[in-house]
């Protein structure tokens, strides 16, 4: 365990802090994803979050993996300097290494390989250093400088995987990310750089405090731009209630009045207010009873998200997986707003789980086979930030959906919900409470569909609702997926 409160305080003060491990893994990387989110709030560049701690990730993976080698070469009895053997053990290497990490861990832990995590902050630099012990052959240290070049062609990630074939393994994709990180967020390709010594290979990679966020130009961004811009505004019915909703002295029937025009709205309404979310005596079998039970705020955000269905669904196609992944989510908020006593927020946090991915739609019109690429990259990566939409079409889909609801003029709290679903520390304070149960909510349906576990999810949220327990959490998990299984029956 990292005592973050000490290492921080120590680099603050300028002094050097030093971590040694055995091997890399999910657990060892969640620590130091909070250590970062701390070093880098202090040095007020959280907008860099995403991108130091991937080339950090990268970093400490291949040292694990460099070091996993060696002592598999030792294992194997193989001498990896001799070409022959070396073949002979990189022929089996992917099946009996990459394969079967965790077996590797083992290994590992009884053996003398280590990674060594430096950092120190000097002149508003932050300095990292990640060494570990095993040497790198020259041929290897070819390769990895070869890619290092190769990647300077690129000029964001959607390049790279043009040139991947489909049939080669996105094997080296990860060095070329982090050239690619490196460039495109500001912090300088010269910022890192790898050092080969006899006895030990060292990364050194360092951020300085006057980076500036840069804005991404890439040959998507106009494409998505005119795509949001060539939709339509919300329907004019749906509009017209949202502003008698919103008005103080609104008649109610002339409400119901409006609503009974649109036969789906009023559909939608009976379903929603004979559903288990209202406890009501008696059946709602009118509209203007069904506006009584359900009320106001909650007609309102049932009409945001009609009106961005209807929108949506005319459009695009192949939604339905989206539109299934947000009606969960949307159950997953509201469970753990009401279980974790924020009652207040439950139906805005389901509101905005309902629409949180719209986006998505979006980046699906784009180029199929970029964003099949991206896909799969993601998966590969672990990776369910927004960081590798952003370097390879410009924009993620968080923002493409906080800018769709702003042309819609929804109001601010949702706006905030869409657009930092995966960033809720970068959101505006008054909508860190709600931005953490959305957030939650959507790591938890990726940890059912194996795209995140306990580990990748922010330790200090998880925390905050008492699920930094990794047994705790998963029984939490299995049993709001049971609830929403057994009310979707
Ligand atoms: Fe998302
Ligand atoms: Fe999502």
């Amino acid at each position: 365990m990292l005592d973050i409160d000490d290492l921080v305080t120590k680099l603050i003060k300028g002094q050097p802090i030093s971590v040694r491990f055995k091997y890399t893994n999910d657990k060892v990387l969640q620590e130091f994803h909070v250590l970062f989110i701390h070093i880098l709030a202090y040095f007020d560049q959280l907008f860099l979050l995403e991108v130091s701690f991937t080339i950090l990730k990268e970093i400490l993976y291949n040292a694990s993996k460099a070091n996993a080698k060696r002592l598999f070469f030792i294992r194997e009895a193989l001498d990896i300097s001799n070409p022959e053997d070396y073949q002979k053990g990189m022929a089996i290497f992917a099946d009996e290494v990459t394969m079967k990490w965790t077996e590797q861990q083992a290994y590992l832990d009884k053996s003398d390989f280590y990674i060594q995590f430096d950092a120190k902050i000097k002149d508003n630099i932050l300095y990292i250093q990640a060494e570990n012990n095993a040497p790198v052959l020259p041929e290897e240290q070819e390769r990895i400088q070869k890619r290092i070049e190769a990647a300077k062609k690129y000029n964001d990630l959607s390049d790279a995987f043009m040139d991947m074939s489909d049939s080669t393994e996105s094997a080296g994709l990860g060095l070329i990310l982090t050239q690619i990180l490196l460039k495109n967020s500001g912090i300088g390709r010269d910022k890192f750089r790898i050092e080969f010594q006899p006895d030990k290979t060292i990364a050194h990679f360092q951020i300085s405090g006057q980076v500036v966020p840069i804005i991404t130009n890439s040959k998507f961004n106009e494409q998505i731009l005119n795509e949001i811009e060539g939709l339509p505004p919300l329907p004019q019915s749906v509009s017209k209630i949202i502003m008698l909703c919103n008005k103080p002295d609104t008649d109610i029937n002339i409400l119901t009045n409006e609503i009974e025009k649109d036969a789906v709205l009023s559909a939608d309404l009976l379903k929603l207010s004979n559903s288990s979310l209202f406890i009501t005596r008696n059946k709602a079998n009118t509209v203007l009873s069904a506006v009584k039970v359900v009320g106001l705020k909650n007609i309102k955000n049932m009409l945001y998200v009609s009106g961005v269905r209807k929108i949506m669904g005319n459009r695009y196609e192949k939604v339905q997986k989206i539109w299934d992944h947000c009606a969960k989510c949307s159950f997953f908020a509201k469970v753990i707003a009401m279980d974790n006593s924020r009652h207040k927020l439950a139906d805005l946090a389901a509101t905005g789980g309902l629409l949180h991915d719209i986006g998505k739609l979006i980046i699906l019109s784009l180029d199929k086979k970029i964003v099949e690429k991206m896909n799969n990259f993601q998966i590969q990566e672990k990776d369910s930030s927004v960081l590798i939409e952003e370097f390879t079409v410009g924009i993620s889909h968080a923002d493409i959906g906080g800018r769709l609801l702003k042309k819609w003029s929804f109001p601010e709290d949702l706006i905030h919900i869409v657009e930092f679903h995966h960033r809720p520390f970068l959101a505006p304070p008054e909508h860190k409470d709600l931005l953490e149960i959305v957030y939650l909510a959507n790591m938890m349906l990726d940890a059912l569909e194996n795209r995140a576990n306990f580990f990748t999810i922010n330790q200090e949220i998880l925390k905050n609702f008492k699920l930094d327990n990794e047994a705790v959490f998963n029984k939490y998990l299995e049993k709001i997926d049971l609830q929403f299984k057994a009310s979707h029956q």
